[in-house]
């Protein structure tokens, strides 16, 4: 039988799924991927689950058809504002009378990071990723098992989000035919196709700039050390130069993706004009295009200072010698990376291939995150606590409730 694993990103602007194989060489070969614009969302967060589930339906049916494989179940991204992340600590005796750390131990002291969480009925946890563990009080190990010692003990990053935005999801998938079998945050599944093994061990930053948010993740000596959402995307660009140029959206955005730049072409002069004419029927107005420019670099900026927020935050700021990795619609704007350079004090770069341990994936950047989920499955987070009925649960959950409405 192949071993064929997907993984569906439901973004702002598109829903893309991605099939890959793993072959019994252990090389990794992307069968198909399916794009079909979605529906039903606002800022990475559903708010429409029938729309929404018809985008995944038409996505899906691409990937399907496209790979040759029948798709009945999936990895799903989890995005949006109403992600969260907080550091939780558990700690654990060793079991084993010779003082050896298992795998169970390391999975124990995890589930006791988690079980410190406080309940909350609105929230629910996405990730509980391991930081680092301490044995007998002597930290900075990655990987405990094998090592000798009395106490085990964690720090983990907690990733977790609105029960209702997740209900959601797992709604939608179900509608449109689709079991979900694990959620991970999408900038996580994107930063393991994007980042390589160097980045995140020196310490890097990744940067997808979305159309609805820009999700960010941070690593350093090969740990996660936080990821979040900014809520800023390339939506809201465009929204601002609709107002900036008296325009509508759908001009502006055309204008963004003809004439975007994201700092003024040091070649250009005030005579360099955009005539709306071009884009809405009868409208005279004229624009120089330095003030697109400057509409366009203030929203990037606004993005930059929230990301150098996020660093501090890890006490990171300008202290990450792998640099930022731009990925994303947004990361094509011309002069982009000039601006995050000067904005972030660090080496910038585009993100311009997929490889997972060192091997090249042929697909384009912005399957990043659905390939980067496909992958996930089977091989996951170590020493993850299991959540077997999560999905279940949920589900049955709205199906009780929808039985309550539904006569
Ligand atoms: N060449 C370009 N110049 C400027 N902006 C661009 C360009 N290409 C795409 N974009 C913008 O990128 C955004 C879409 O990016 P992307 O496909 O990564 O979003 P998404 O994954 O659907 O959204 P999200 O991740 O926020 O849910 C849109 O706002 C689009 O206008
Ligand atoms: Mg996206």
């Amino acid at each position: 039988m192949r071993d064929v694993s997907i993984g569906i990103d439901i973004g702002t602007t598109a829903v893309t799924t991605a099939v890959v194989e793993r072959m019994a060489d252990g090389t990794i070969a992307v069968r198909g991927i399916g794009r079909a614009p979605s529906a039903g969302l606002r800022r990475g967060m559903i708010v429409d689950v029938d729309a929404t589930a018809q985008s995944i339906r038409r996505s899906v049916l691409e990937a399907s058809k496209a790979s040759g494989a029948t798709i009945r179940a999936a990895v799903v991204g989890i995005g949006g504002t109403h992600l969260g992340s907080f550091t939780t600590r558990g700690a654990v005796a060793v079991t084993r009378t010779d003082g050896e750390i298992t795998e169970q131990d390391a999975t124990r002291a995890l589930a006791a990071a988690e079980g410190f969480i406080s309940k909350n009925p609105n929230r629910e946890i996405v990730h509980v990723i391991p930081r680092e563990f301490r044995v007998d009080g002597q930290g900075g190990v990655m990987d405990p098992v094998g090592l000798v010692g009395m106490k085990l003990e964690v720090e983990a990053l907690v990733i977790d989000g609105a029960r209702p935005a997740l209900q959601n999801i797992v709604k939608a998938c179900e509608l449109a035919g689709i079991e979900v079998r694990d959620w991970v945050a999408n900038v996580v599944a994107a930063s393991s196709v994007l980042l390589n093994d160097q980045q995140r061990e020196l310490g890097a930053m990744l940067l997808d700039l979305g159309a609805g948010t820009t999700d960010f993740a941070i690593f350093e000596e090969g740990r996660l050390l936080d990821a979040g959402v900014i809520p800023i995307g390339g939506t809201h660009i465009t929204a601002d130069i609709a107002i900036g140029l008296r325009t509508n959206i759908a001009a502006a955005e055309q204008i963004k993706l003809r004439y975007a730049s994201a700092l003024p072409d040091p070649r250009a002069t005030r005579r360099d004009t955009i005539a709306l004419g071009d884009f809405v029927r009868g409208d005279s107005s004229v624009f120089a295009v330095r003030d697109l420019v400057d509409i366009i670099g203030a929203r990037l900026t606004d993005v930059f200072e929230l990301a150098t927020k996020a660093m501090k935050r890890v006490g990171r700021a300008g202290l990450l010698p792998g640099g930022i990795v731009l990925v994303g619609g947004a990361a094509s704007i011309p002069a982009i990376q000039e601006l995050a350079r000067r904005e972030l004090r660090l080496p910038v770069e585009t993100a311009t291939e997929l490889s997972i341990e060192g091997m090249p994936l042929d697909a384009p950047t912005e399957f990043a995150v659905s390939i980067g989920l496909a992958l996930w499955e089977g091989r996951g987070l170590r020493f993850a606590p299991r959540h077997a009925n999560r999905f279940g649960s949920i589900w049955e959950g709205i199906k009780r409730v929808l039985r309550t409405f539904v006569p």
